[in-house]
């Protein structure tokens, strides 16, 4: 199996002496291409720090990260810049949509600032939102749409340089129930079109859609169920998180 991401002993740590906190404590992943990963475990065992070490938002204090063939953990702040803006998607729970900008402009954004040109970005932008059902609200500004329609545009937004990784941090987690469904689809799309994911949630129907579930406790992971093509994992994992 080759993987589209690993780490090894990917380490952060915060503060020191007394009050260090290992947020995340040596932990070695592995994700295949077109795989769709999910992480979960209790607030503050680092699942977001982990997820912003893997997408260059934040640097690791030990460890090595590779992506797509490249050292993550070694590069300067510049190609970082660069990491993040072509070959990460990035999908937040509070979405982080630009307000004053229109739909349809908040998801070219990422292609104009990759240097595409100003059509190119459009007829990308166009393609995407017709892709996660919003090709009638290009014009729209964000504020006007319901937190799952706003939802479907941050993840339109993360596609727009096709990353090799979208990166998701409780991408429900400010969603009604219905609207969970929608976003719940959207990534049941990707994953089918072979997008490699990997998404940090608390609810166990995203959850249910990976090819694997990591459960994380103090910085490392401690437990790995295996839900799709295999025999290997212990699905009683998942039972457990149910109910
Ligand atoms: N900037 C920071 N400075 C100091 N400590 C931090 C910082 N960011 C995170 N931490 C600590 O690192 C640990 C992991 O935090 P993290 O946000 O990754 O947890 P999480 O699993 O995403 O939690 P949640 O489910 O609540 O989002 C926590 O103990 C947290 O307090
Ligand atoms: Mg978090």
């Amino acid at each position: 199996m080759s993987s589209i991401l690993s780490t090894r002993g990917l380490t952060r740590t915060y503060g020191d002496g007394e009050s260090l906190v290992r947020a995340v404590d040596g932990v070695d992943l592995d994700v295949a291409a077109g795989e769709t990963v999910a992480v979960m475990g209790p607030s503050g065992c680092g699942k977001s720090t982990l997820l912003h070490l893997v997408g260059g938002l934040d640097r690791a204090s030990g460890g090595e990260i590779h992506l797509a063939g490249r050292r993550v953990d070694q590069l300067t702040e510049r190609a970082l810049a660069r990491l993040r803006r072509t070959d990460v998607g990035f999908v937040f729970q509070a979405f982080h949509l630009m307000d004053e900008l229109t739909v349809i402009e908040n998801v070219e954004l990422p292609a104009l600032l990759a240097g595409r040109s100003p059509r190119a970005a459009r007829a990308r932008a166009t393609e995407l939102l017709r892709r996660v059902g919003l090709d009638a609200k290009g014009d729209a500004l964000p504020t006007a749409l319901s937190g799952g329609q706003r939802q479907r545009v941050a993840v339109a937004r993360a596609l727009s340089n096709e990353p090799v990784l979208v990166l998701a941090d409780e991408p429900t987690g400010n969603l009604d129930s219905a609207a969970t469904l929608d976003v719940l689809r959207l990534f049941e799309d990707l994953h089918e079109a072979g997008q490699t994911l990997v998404i940090v949630t608390h609810d166990e129907r995203i959850a249910a859609t990976a090819d694997r579930l990591i459960s994380m406790r103090d910085g490392a992971f401690v437990d790995e169920t295996r839900l799709t093509g295999g025999t290997t994992g212990h699905l009683g994992a998942l039972a457990g998180l149910e109910g």
